[in-house]
């Protein structure tokens, strides 16, 4: 295939479902880096002896070393570690900024050209720490959390009004934390806004569960999640790679949008071959826009710890 994908840590949860899912759409050839390097090449090989039942041309090389990056037309960065059962996303802030740091230098080194999709949390800081040390501009970085905090609203939604998920359009903006802000009036079913169809108290009770949806499944896996998270990325490199310029909720660096400046947090962008080619600007309300700047300050707090 002439298009090419690297998954950094994709020996791990995160890292390998990106790497399968982008082998069994056929989208790119996939590069699977990691520390664990041996891990990678050996399940590289696995996703690839799937093929030929796939029926997919994908070829998956793994290993550790980023030489194999070269050219690469988008690199995932799942590096990082996990949460576990009680820890919160920014107990992970030190020690994945550290990673963050081994592994932009190798970017900017063997894929000067790529766009960055970082996944490892407290994911708004990683962006932002991996926008800084590369130097690349910020159409080109993009961060993976609101499709994810979307697919599981909607799947609440669609759980409660038993509908098919595929007639549901939620939207989430925000820091993906505790913070993240899940915005009623924009989300629908099959075009009618959800405000009409539910209670306010049930509405509630969905952004909560959508606000916490990443320590449910922590608590009953006993790590993070990996599926929706795998499918969330995936989704991000098809619209990227096929130019499709769909407009999902991604964090990017904004510059005075919403009214934040300098920052990582999640909005509607349009996606496209270029990475970010527009950064959508709704209509808030002063709830909606005071939340957003709540969940911005969040962030802010984060990125000025590392100092990025
Ligand atoms: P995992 O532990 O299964 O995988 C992490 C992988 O990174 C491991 O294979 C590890 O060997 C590798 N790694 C660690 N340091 C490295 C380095 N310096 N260079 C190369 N590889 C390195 O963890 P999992 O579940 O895949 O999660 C990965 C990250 O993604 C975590 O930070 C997690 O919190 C985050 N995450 C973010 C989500 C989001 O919505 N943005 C959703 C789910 C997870
Ligand atoms: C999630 O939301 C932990 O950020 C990860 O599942």
């Amino acid at each position: 295939m002439n298009r090419k994908v690297t998954v950094i840590g994709g020996a791990g949860n995160v890292g390998a479902t990106v790497a399968r899912a982008i082998a069994v759409k056929e989208l790119a050839d996939v590069v699977v880096i990691d520390i664990a390097d041996q891990k990678a090449g050996g399940l590289a090989l696995d996703m690839y002896q799937a093929n030929p039942i796939e029926g997919s041309d994908a070829r998956l090389i793994g290993g550790g070393d980023y030489a194999d990056a070269a050219g690469s037309d988008i690199v995932v960065i799942t590096s990082g570690v996990p949460r576990k059962p009680g820890m919160s996303r920014d107990d992970l802030l030190q020690v994945n900024y550290k990673i963050m740091q081994q592994v932009t230098e190798q970017i900017v080194k063997h894929c000067p050209n790529a766009i960055i999709v970082p996944v490892a949390n407290p994911l708004d800081a990683m962006c932002q720490a991996v926008y800084r040390l590369s130097g690349f501009p910020r159409e080109r970085v993009i961060g993976m959390a609101g499709v994810l905090d979307s697919a599981r609203m909607r799947a609440f939604l669609a759980m409660e009004l038993n509908v098919s998920v595929e007639n549901i359009h939620a939207f989430v903006l925000g820091g993906h934390g505790d913070t993240m802000v899940p915005l009623p009036r924009y989300s629908t079913v099959a075009g009618i806004p959800i405000t009409k169809l539910l209670s306010e108290e049930r509405i509630k009770a969905i952004c909560d569960r959508t606000a916490s949806g990443g320590a449910e499944i922590t608590k009953l896996v006993g790590t993070s999640a990996w599926y929706a998270p795998g499918s969330a990325v995936a989704e991000m490199v098809e619209t990227i790679l096929k130019d499709k310029k769909k407009i999902l909720p991604c964090s990017v660096f904004l510059q005075g949008e919403y009214g934040i400046h300098d920052l990582f947090v999640g909005v509607p962008v349009k996606l496209g071959a270029r990475g970010v080619e527009q950064i959508i600007q709704i209509e808030l309300t002063q709830d909606e826009q005071a939340a957003l700047a709540k969940s911005a300050a969040a962030v802010k707090e984060l990125t000025d710890l590392i100092g990025v």
